[in-house]
């Protein structure tokens, strides 16, 4: 992590004198450091001493004025991560609820920095329902929650809580802050299903969640890239630091595809595009009758291969997804050909619909990768990573 910007929130639990280890640690592996500490963590480790390794005050008041400007909007702007260690039972609640309350909260409310908490309390706290629902939410907003060990407490009692050694938290930090290599470029990615509808109240639709399409648009985000998401209809909340354009129809999809495609480095098609369309959808509601009903549909543009035919050059990057249940190279292969892209991510139908994991191969004309089974965001990266490759020629 050779010159990354990191800063490292304490709050007050007796974890703090970790931290400093924790910011020794980062500096070790060649990080810029910055801390922030909430009031009741200026109580268990001065701000000296972060000061005094850091080469800068250790910012624990948003209204000291002997600093000039926004300190919190500053720092959510300088760091490239930030890491709350250790985050107690109360700094969780209060970020669960998007609090911004003290100079921790308040500088994570300004960045849009990929975070890391590293819980820390006595396994009683830690077991609560509500502690374990506020992880949820935050881990459901991107956070990434480095899990506390098993082990000697303050307290003297053994139990789970206690805070991951600093190497843990900095190895997890070491995955997060990706190389920017995809600094300066504009990634286009889109998610989720298309909706097409056949009157105000009903629709085609299908079972498309769109994970792996955010998962790719906060890998390019974390990786540097400018990024659009063009989204049709999803559960999930819009990335943070990531252009997101909501749609609904394959056309309504195509349009906004188009309009973001002239400035794209890469183009990644990971939404589950209808090939049909009601031929006429009707302003009313329909009405039942007696017989049975029959929907005509037609044929909706496919936008990858238009965009494919559309380039011209090397660049965008083109890619494309194939949802496939059986032959599921050679099929892929085919696709890789009809519609004129660089690469196609193959995977077998049966996997990846609402899982977190995903088992694909990446097909490209002269190879194929058959990629084990690794959470989306992995397989996000391992995408990107091909990306790059074939950026560089
Ligand atoms: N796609 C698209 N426009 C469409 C349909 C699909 O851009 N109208 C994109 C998808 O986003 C995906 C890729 O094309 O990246 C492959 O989608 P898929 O539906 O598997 O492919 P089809 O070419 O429709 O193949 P099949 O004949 O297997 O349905």
């Amino acid at each position: 992590m050779e010159g990354r910007r990191v800063v490292v929130g304490v709050s007050g639990g007796i974890a703090a004198f970790k931290a400093v280890l924790l910011v020794r640690e980062l500096q070790r592996r060649g990080a810029r450091v910055r801390v922030v500490m909430t009031r009741t963590a200026t109580r268990f480790v001065g701000p000296a001493t972060f000061a005094g390794i850091t080469g800068r005050p250790a910012v624990s008041e948003l209204f000291d004025t002997s600093h000039t400007g926004e300190i919190h909007v500053e720092l959510g702007a300088w760091a490239e991560a930030m890491v709350i260690a250790p985050a107690t039972m109360n700094l969780l609640a209060r970020a669960a609820q998007g609090m911004a309350d003290d100079a921790v909260l308040a500088t994570l409310a300004c960045t849009d920095a990929p975070l890391l908490v590293a819980p820390a309390m006595h396994t009683r706290m830690w077991e609560r329902p509500a502690t374990q629902r506020n992880l949820e939410r935050l881990r459901a907003d991107g956070v990434r929650v480095v899990e506390p060990v098993v082990g000697p407490l303050a307290s003297g009692d053994v139990g789970s809580g206690r805070m991951a050694e600093p190497e843990a938290i900095a190895d997890a930090l070491g995955q997060t802050l990706r190389p920017a290599d995809l600094a300066g470029l504009h990634v286009l990615v889109s998610a989720g299903p298309t909706v097409e509808d056949l009157d105000p109240v009903r629709f085609l639709g299908n079972r498309s969640t769109g994970r792996m399409g955010y998962a790719i648009a906060e890998a390019a985000r974390d990786r540097g890239a400018v990024v659009t998401l063009v989204t049709g209809p999803t559960a999930l909340a819009p990335p943070r630091g990531v252009r997101s354009v909501a749609v609904r129809s394959a056309l309504d999809m195509e349009g906004a595809m188009q309009a973001a495609f002239p400035s794209a480095d890469v183009v990644i098609m990971a939404a589950a595009v209808a090939d049909y369309r009601p031929a006429a959808p009707s302003a009313q509601k329909l009405k039942k009758t007696d017989g049975p009903l029959t929907l005509k549909l037609v044929r909706n543009p496919d936008i990858l291969a238009a965009l494919s035919s559309a380039r011209s050059g090397p660049r965008p990057i083109l890619v494309g997804f194939a949802l496939e249940t059986e032959n599921v190279v050679e099929n892929a292969r085919a696709k890789l050909a009809r519609k004129g892209v660089d690469l196609v991510v193959a995977n077998h139908a049966r996997d990846g619909f609402g899982g977190d994991s995903n088992l694909v191969s990446l097909v490209s004309p002269d190879a194929v990768d058959e990629l084990p089974r690794m959470s989306k965001r992995a397989v996000a990266d391992r995408i990107l990573d091909r990306a790059r490759a074939l950026l560089d020629g």
